[in-house]
């Protein structure tokens, strides 16, 4: 491995996606054409990092960032040419500064790294203005290329299939079969099948779920509203995990998150039984971190953060916003130790950006593949979308 990239046990409490870092540095050496190099990339504390500054540099106190380009050693070890040295960073100082620049931790860790990497390559911003700005600006560029560069971090695709059983309601008799679509769906790919069972019965029926548990091969996840049917229900079906979601009457589809603070007993006691039944909870909610916090604090294994307004936004500036919003949220879930699904309104336009997002396991989609499968046919509308968000 070319980045031997590695934490000290002082910051084993940072809940930090080690496999991201590492992606993210065998990607920037690539970037920089250095996939032959060896660099040793350490994470580590405020008061080990105060240790080698003052000890390399006679400065007090830590800093974000230190290299040390390999260098011939004095007693005439030859030093491999493909070494290029070791980058130290303190987490608690990029903690600091990410949330002063309202950054995500892993944005911050990210860009130190690649400042680091660009000062073992010969990059300097003390020498003279030119050469800072040149080194900021590829900096820039870098991280630019990072974002957009497709990772290993795909995520799973679940397939929602209400929309089949919307069209069966509408005669009110048996086709389109929800049961049949969910297979083809797994045969063209899909990781996994959600199903909402609403109180008013409008499309998924009883039927439905209670044989989609015994014919999912992949996952079924039961979105649920918090009534003491449906709980009871899921309770006697056991799906593989069930998503909390708020229900309103009159609306055509789930409008927004779930209040989680504004419920939390309701929502505390519902996870509480579905803990007992061994059935993992999720929670549709709005990307805050308020929220973030009270699906946590109810015992949530799971958010899966409501991408309708990104969908919506009705200008490219807005659709940044809700972007960006999404993007710290994942990250602020998965920091405080919750695993992250994402949907609502995710079409074949935007669900790419999403999915690249690394904190993001799997993505619900349901309208959109449903639409296009009247179209061009189920298998191949699942084939495209995958190839979307799996990039496969
Ligand atoms: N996630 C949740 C919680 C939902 O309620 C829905 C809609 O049923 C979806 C994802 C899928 O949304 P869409 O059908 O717009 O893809």
């Amino acid at each position: 491995m070319a980045v031997h990239l590695s934490l000290t046990a002082k910051i084993a409490t940072y809940p930090l996606n080690r496999k991201l870092l590492q992606i993210r540095c065998d990607q920037l050496l690539h970037l920089l054409h250095l996939e032959k190099a060896e660099v040793s990339v350490v994470l580590m504390s405020d008061a080990e990092m105060a240790g080698y500054n003052e000890q390399y540099r006679k400065k007090q106190g830590p800093t974000n960032v230190l290299s040390f380009p390999a260098e011939q050693a004095d007693d005439g070890f030859v030093i491999p040419e493909a070494e290029l040295g070791d980058i130290l960073i303190s987490v608690d100082t990029a903690r600091r500064e990410a949330e002063g620049h309202q950054h995500t931790l892993h944005h911050r860790l990210t860009e130190l790294i690649i400042h680091g990497l660009l000062h073992l390559t010969g990059y300097d911003h003390e020498r003279s203005e030119e050469e800072a700005v040149r080194m900021w600006d590829f900096e820039k560029e870098l991280f630019q290329r990072l974002q957009t560069s497709r990772s290993a971090t795909m995520p799973f695709l679940a397939i929602n299939v209400d929309h089949v059983a919307t069209v069966r309601q509408a005669r009110g008799g048996i086709e389109p079969d929800p049961v049949l679509a969910a297979s083809l769906c797994e045969l063209a790919g899909a990781d996994g099948i959600v199903a909402h069972l609403r109180e008013d019965r409008r499309h998924i029926q009883d039927r439905d779920v209670r044989i989609l548990r015994q014919t999912v091969k992949t996952k079924l996840n039961l979105e649920m509203a918090i009534t003491p049917e449906i709980i009871d229900f899921a309770l006697e079906i056991v799906p593989d995990m069930v998503t909390l979601v708020p229900e309103k009457r009159k609306e055509l589809t789930t409008e927004g998150g779930l209040d989680v603070l504004g419920n939390e007993k309701k929502v505390r006691k519902a996870i509480e039984k579905m803990r007992k039944a061994g059935i993992p909870v999720s929670i549709f909610i709005d990307p805050d971190a308020a929220q973030i916090q009270a699906a946590l604090d109810a015992g949530a294994t799971f958010v899966e953060l409501h991408t309708g307004r990104y969908c919506d936004a009705d200008s490219a500036e807005d659709m940044k916003q809700q972007f960006r919003l999404i993007e710290q949220s994942a990250e602020l879930a998965f920091e405080t130790g919750l695993r992250v699904n994402a949907g609502h309104g995710l079409d074949y336009r935007n669900a790419g950006p999403i999915a690249a997002l690394p904190f993001i396991e799997e993505l619900s989609i349901g309208h959109a593949i449903i639409s296009r499968a009247v179209l061009v046919g189920l298998d191949q509308a699942v084939r495209e979308m995958a190839a979307i968000v799996k990039f496969v």
